[in-house]
């Protein structure tokens, strides 16, 4: 079986425009992306907008405009943003799009005919925010726990979902398949959700109450839930139910969500499913919350930081390496400006950016810019080789784990061990002795090969910066097509080819003054 891989974000609401949280996710995703591609998947990479709903349809009315006119400049502030962050979805998906429409009424009617839709009245205690009911134990001093407000009341008939009748179904699948639902604390969580009985979920809201959405296909007085709309746009990217896409990538289908849209991912989405006679996605990973001193990024509080200002103040891989090292997959995290300028100017600047300089610097120096072919390995090239061998390992393992910020220490702690052995073997002393000059050469081969490595690993997560690393060493290929298992081998760096000075890859950043925030 050729191996594949399909990863998807959240479809984001366009009632707000993009931060650094909608970010994260989304360079989490090309992150996997850009990894699964160079270890040898076909892989497709989709993300996009959900803009069905009262929380639109609200943002709308606020701003003076039509829902779909607001939708679609919404819409394409987040579609246009992904380029600008080097992220590189295959598709964006839209649930205003036709096709989109037709396999959610498509759905909802199979659905339907199994007999698994019923109408029914329903009161209930809905939060906006979340666009869905809580039941009173869910609720904390009576107010949603994530929006800090309490629900409104809302009685009205509506159509329902059997989703109680999936419970054992989904408990018992969820016990028999470890992996499901990462990490172990998320799954735990639903495990214990589902201890208590499961409601069915309302999948309709009445047209005289809410006209921005799908209508029902057999009951054109309503119109779609607006998370039985958007789960669907997992599957309808794909063209489900004939396209190809389908057939390819939903076995691997891998969700990559945030806490705080659990539920609907780990309980309605694969109970839609099983109703539906889909199979089960593949995975669901959950991260936690990216924080602004200890609170939660919001409008009110003034605190939301747009991605392209970090971009713009700091560099886009410094965005990038900070997201991706800073936060343990699973966790919530902090973000915060000094935290970013240290990573910067420690990891960055002084441990990664100095190695590549001083390497290539004495390659110019020493050798008049070209590659030389190396002697034997002594002790200490071995020893440095090893380290550059087990870290791509480690690195493969970690990925595989979400464990981000444990690969990008192992290779860290590579680059280090580079920087040591530069320091130890001391290639300038050795210039002053001509008949050292093999020696010398060997040790900037190694140097340059471990930079080629290192080049390699960072790639998912700083493209640029390992295609410059790439460049600067001499190597002609493009590091885009370069397969993962180029690290496992020592010895690809091209002998005789021209090596390039040029600026420092990371400039050193100034501290923020105190209150300093970005933006
Ligand atoms: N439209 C729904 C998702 C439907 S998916 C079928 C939705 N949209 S959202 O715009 O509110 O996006 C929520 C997602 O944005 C989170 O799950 C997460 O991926 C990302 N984040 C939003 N704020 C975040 C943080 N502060 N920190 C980390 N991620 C955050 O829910």
């Amino acid at each position: 079986m050729s191996k594949r891989f399909y990863i998807t974000t959240p479809i984001y609401y366009v009632n707000d425009v993009p931060h650094i949280g909608h970010a994260y996710t989304t360079i989490v995703a090309d992150v996997l992306n850009r990894f699964y591609r160079q270890s040898g998947f076909e892989t497709f990479f989709l993300t996009g907008t959900d803009e069905h709903g009262n929380k639109v349809l609200q943002a709308a009315e606020t701003a003076g405009k039509s829902p779909k006119a607001y939708a679609d400049e919404i819409s394409a502030l987040f579609r246009d943003l992904w380029p600008q962050l080097d992220v590189s979805n295959d598709y964006f998906i839209r649930t205003t799009d036709e096709n989109h429409r037709k396999v959610v009424q498509l759905i909802l009617q199979k659905v339907h005919d199994t007999g698994d839709l019923y109408f029914g009245e329903y009161g209930g205690y809905y939060c906006f925010g979340c666009e869905r009911f809580y039941t009173q134990g869910e609720l904390v001093d009576g107010k949603c726990p994530d929006h800090q407000k309490e629900p409104q009341f809302i009685k009205e008939k509506n159509y329902f979902f059997r989703m109680s009748k999936y419970q054992d179904w989904l408990a018992t699948y969820i016990e028999e398949h470890e992996d499901f639902i990462r990490p172990e604390s998320y799954r735990n969580k639903i495990l214990s959700f589902l201890q208590e009985p499961l409601e069915d979920l309302c999948i309709s809201r009445p047209k005289a109450r809410l006209s921005w959405g799908i209508p029902l296909p057999f009951d054109q007085d309503y119109v779609t839930y607006v998370w039985f709309d958007a789960l669907i746009n997992y599957i309808s990217a794909l063209d489900y139910p004939s396209g190809d896409a389908f057939q390819k990538f939903w076995p691997v289908a891998h969700h990559l969500i945030a806490k705080d849209i659990l539920i609907p991912h780990a309980i309605y989405w694969p109970t839609m499913l099983q109703a539906a006679g889909i199979p089960p996605y593949q995975k669901l990973n959950v991260h936690g919350y990216w924080n602004i001193k200890e609170s939660k990024m919001s409008k009110s509080l003034g605190n939301i930081i747009r991605p392209l200002d970090v971009k713009e103040k700091y560099g886009l891989d410094c965005f990038r390496y900070f997201m991706m090292r800073e936060m343990t997959f699973g966790l919530d995290s902090n973000f915060s400006e000094d935290a970013l300028v240290q990573r910067i100017n420690s990891d960055l600047a002084n441990d990664l950016g100095n190695l590549l300089s001083r390497t290539v610097s004495m390659v110019i120096r020493y050798f008049g810019g070209r590659v030389q072919s190396p002697g034997p390995l002594e002790a200490i090239d071995a020893a440095l080789r090893e380290q550059a061998l087990s870290a791509a390992r480690e690195v493969e393992v970690f990925m595989g784990e979400m464990a981000f910020n444990k690969a990008l220490i192992s290779t860290w702690k590579l680059i280090a061990k580079v920087n040591q052995y530069l320091d130890q073997t001391a290639p300038w002393s050795l210039a002053k002795a001509k008949k050292r000059e093999r020696r010398l050469a060997s040790i900037l081969y190694n140097a340059l090969e471990s930079l080629r490595i290192i080049a390699i690993l960072i790639f998912p997560v700083m493209p640029q910066t390992g295609i410059e690393i790439w460049r600067r060493i001499g190597l002609e290929a493009q590091l885009q097509t370069q397969e993962f298992s180029q690290t496992k081998s020592w010895g690809q760096c091209a002998i005789g080819s021209t090596v390039e000075g040029g600026k420092a890859l990371f400039p050193r950043v100034e501290a923020p003054k105190a209150e300093g925030q970005v933006g």
